[in-house]
């Protein structure tokens, strides 16, 4: 399985509308926090990923423009794009490259400037995302519309209300109110949300994630270098990875994402993690709420409930700290923000955090098994990335 790797430096920006900074100024922003954290400079790192799915922001080829600024040149580089689950893919090819034994400090990071765009050129380039020729083109699809309908589904299968939905953005807005990196930075209340406008029925405007301009970064090193840069290494301890059909007509379920169970089920299986009762092992975890549904799907996908029982660790607010599992202390895509290609990066520096004990007192989950989770996915469940990371060196 090659070598070890792990997390060495992480590095976040303050996520929303970021006017103020070009895409390598706001790639630096957190490159710089990752170099720092790592004690490395930028002669260290021997290779770096940018991951990034652009459409709606001037830069085409933002690898080279975003190495140019940081002063990463003349290391190699590539963009990676794999939708909304490109950040992950990204941390999986830095991953990948040091436990080959090609390199032994490897950057990833995710950048994205939405709101150089207008909402609906946005909603239009994702929408074509989907599948362009026959959703797209033909019915007029868009992600709001997509998740509608696994929303839709969710709720006439198991019995689930507006209000349910409204409740995990209830939670995200809480923990995003305690995070200074997040774009929203205020609680809301359940009433509020099922009194803001629809985007695309059962789906309400607190039920989306928003439009924003983020960055993250990680860097990754081999064992024998993490140990010199650090007494806590995180441990890349296993990333499951699949796919789906990019037609939802050609799916035969809409209350689940095949392509999320399978990652899972491969994380799960690297990781030596039980998938009957994986949150025995697993302190805290990220997961994709680009619409609240998602989450709740994400739930049930990821075996932290069984199937039409996800919603109920909404009503009983067991994802908040102190519940069975905290899930989404960043704020999540809701609240925090998703800047499509720098999610999952964002994802793993947060992780990375909250495994140190580093975040904000108040959305600081308890760390005694020393395991986190990050579920990320692209598309309507096109590409699905789940990576658990360990405080504990792997035993392979
Ligand atoms: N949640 C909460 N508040 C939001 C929000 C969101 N998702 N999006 C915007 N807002 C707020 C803004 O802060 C603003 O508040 P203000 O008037 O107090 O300043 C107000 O709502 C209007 O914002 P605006 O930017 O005009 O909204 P919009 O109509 O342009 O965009 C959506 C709203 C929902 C259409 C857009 O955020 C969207 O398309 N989201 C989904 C993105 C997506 O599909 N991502 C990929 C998922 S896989």
């Amino acid at each position: 399985m090659g070598r070890q790797v792990a997390i060495v430096g992480v590095g976040h920006s303050k996520f929303g509308t970021r006017h103020d900074a070009n895409i390598a100024e706001l790639a630096w922003e957190s490159i710089r926090q990752a170099l720092d954290d790592a004690g490395v400079g930028q002669e260290d790192i021997e290779y770096f990923v940018v991951s990034n799915a652009g459409g709606w922001s001037s830069e085409p080829l933002p690898a080279v423009v975003v190495g140019e600024y940081a002063g990463l040149n003349p290391k190699g580089t590539v963009r990676v794009e794999a939708a909304c689950a490109s950040g992950s893919a990204a941390l999986k090819l830095a991953h990948d490259i040091v436990a080959s034994g090609q390199a032994d400090i490897v950057l990833a990071v995710g950048i994205e400037k939405m709101n150089e765009s207008p909402t609906p050129t946005v909603v239009e380039y994702i929408g074509r995302a989907g599948n362009f020729f026959w959703e797209f083109q033909n019915f007029g699809l868009t992600f709001p519309g997509y998740y509608a309908l696994y929303a839709t589904a969710y709720m006439h299968k198991y019995g689930a209300t507006e209000e349910d939905l409204c409740r995990v953005a209830v939670k995200n807005h809480y923990y995003g109110a305690r995070n200074p990196k997040a774009q929203f930075q205020r609680e809301i209340t359940v009433e509020a949300c099922m009194n803001s406008r629809y985007v695309a029925w059962p789906l309400k405007l607190f039920d989306c994630s928003p439009i924003t301009d983020g960055s993250a970064a990680v860097i990754v090193a081999s064992e024998e270098i993490a140990r010199k840069l650090t007494d806590t290494p995180v441990w890349i301890r296993a990333i499951g990875a699949a796919s789906d059909t990019s037609n939802l007509s050609k799916r035969t379920d809409f209350t689940s994402l095949r392509a999320a169970v399978e990652a899972a089920r491969m994380a799960y299986r690297k990781a030596g993690i039980d998938p009957e009762n994986p949150v025995k092992h697993i302190d805290v975890a990220e997961v994709h709420d680009c619409f609240t549904i998602a989450e709740i799907l994400a739930y049930e996908d990821l075996g932290f409930a069984k199937r039409g029982e996800g919603v109920k660790l909404v009503r009983e607010e067991q994802t908040y700290i102190g519940g069975l599992i905290p899930v989404n202390l960043s704020g999540g895509l809701k609240a925090k923000g998703h800047p499509i290609a720098a999610t999952g990066v964002s994802m793993a520096a947060e992780l990375t955090r909250q495994l140190r004990q580093e975040v904000e007192k108040e959305r600081q989950a308890t760390i005694n098994k020393g395991i986190a989770l990050a579920h990320n996915v692209g598309g309507t469940g096109h590409y699905a990335y789940v990576t658990i990371l360990s405080l504990e060196k792997p035993s392979k």
